[in-house]
């Protein structure tokens, strides 16, 4: 059994493209390891939120993880900044993070590209404060996505680094978990390739999303102006449509429609007013699910404690011995 360790982004709703990547990811390594996810509410602070926002998007995740299948029971599911012990570790981290290294990390230097405004030290320190989370427990997991493996590697440094120091064989390495190609590609509605929040108005079908809003944006969806020749390849812009079909539509719907696009019959209206049908259907259990916790307030905030106190368990253990390793003693 593995100890595994991941930051979820408070990004407010989630949609269908982050239930097929994370989300339905941790739901599987829930049932397998010994998991720590913890909603990075820290680390949201390098874009200064208003006080509002940043409670609104820490709680509106943790229901929805909660409602998409995250059990507390089997996992660890915390906030960040509920386990200060995090804030301790950083500190100690960035005494040995060179200045050199952080200002090479590619996500640093993209930052300073497109924020120059607001090229502050706890982006700098963006690595380190991860690294703390990750090795706050002794983490020997990570699933990260590919964006993410610079900072993994920097973890990796930070703890051989501090082993090295100390002369002692405190902290793992931690890997990537690796998801091989169960990990699905979700494209957003406005043909982009990709399903995002920042990609546009109505590119994203969220998991909260009512049946309306769903009609409204899969019939906006763009496509093409149909095939012209039998077996035509598809174009990227009407990907979307027969991808998104393939995840929330029966097999048969799916192969009745691209018969339809392979005899140049296909008429793209009926075909987005099917997946709107399948895609209301298939987000259903969520929107409820998402009503019912999020109007829970008793049950969240007893989630909240319990993540607390299991987070905290591993985390104060481990910084009371980094504390004695590091020379900090009691008089
Ligand atoms: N940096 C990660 C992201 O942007 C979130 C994150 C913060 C994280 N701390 C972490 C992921 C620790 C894995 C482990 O998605």
């Amino acid at each position: 059994m593995e100890t595994v360790v991941s930051g979820i982004r408070p990004t407010g709703n989630l949609h269908l493209g982050n239930y097929f990547g994370a989300l339905r990811n941790f739901i599987s390594m829930q049932n397998e390891h010994n998991c720590y996810f913890f909603i990075a509410d820290y680390h949201s602070l390098t874009t200064h939120p208003t006080p509002g926002d940043l409670h609104g998007n820490v709680r509106q995740v943790m229901v929805e993880y909660l409602a998409a299948g995250l059990d507390p029971e089997k996992c660890t599911l915390y906030v960040q900044s509920d386990v200060p012990e995090t804030a301790e570790m950083y500190l100690f981290l960035n005494m040995n993070a060179y200045i050199g290294e952080l200002e090479r990390c590619t996500s640093f230097k993209d930052k300073i590209r497109q924020q120059p405004q607001n090229v502050n030290a706890g982006l700098l320190t963006y690595p380190t404060l991860m690294a703390a989370d990750i090795i706050l427990h002794k983490a020997t997991k990570v699933p990260v996505g590919k964006d993410q493996e610079q900072h993994l590697e920097m973890t990796r440094q930070f703890s051989n680094r501090f082993n090295r120091m100390y002369n002692v064989e405190y902290f793992p390495e931690p890997q990537a978990f690796n998801f091989g190609n169960e990990l699905v590609k979700i494209p957003g509605l406005n043909g982009s390739g990709k399903m995002g929040k920042s990609e546009g108005e109505g590119n994203a079908i969220f998991l909260a999303d009512e049946p309306e809003a769903i009609r409204k944006k899969v019939m906006k969806a763009v496509t093409d102006s149909g095939p012209t020749e039998p077996n035509q390849a598809k174009p990227e812009a009407i990907q979307n449509i027969f991808q998104l079909m393939k995840v929330v539509s029966a097999p048969d719907t799916l192969s009745f429609f691209e018969e339809q696009y392979n005899t140049c019959k296909i008429r793209y209206g009926d075909m987005k007013k099917q997946l709107a049908v399948d895609m209301i259907s298939f987000t259903e259990p969520f929107r409820d699910k998402i009503k019912a916790i999020s109007a829970d307030e008793a049950y969240v905030s007893r989630v909240a404690r319990i993540g607390k106190e299991k987070a905290q368990e591993s985390a104060s253990k481990t910084i009371r011995e980094v504390r004695e390793i590091i020379g900090f003693k009691r008089f």
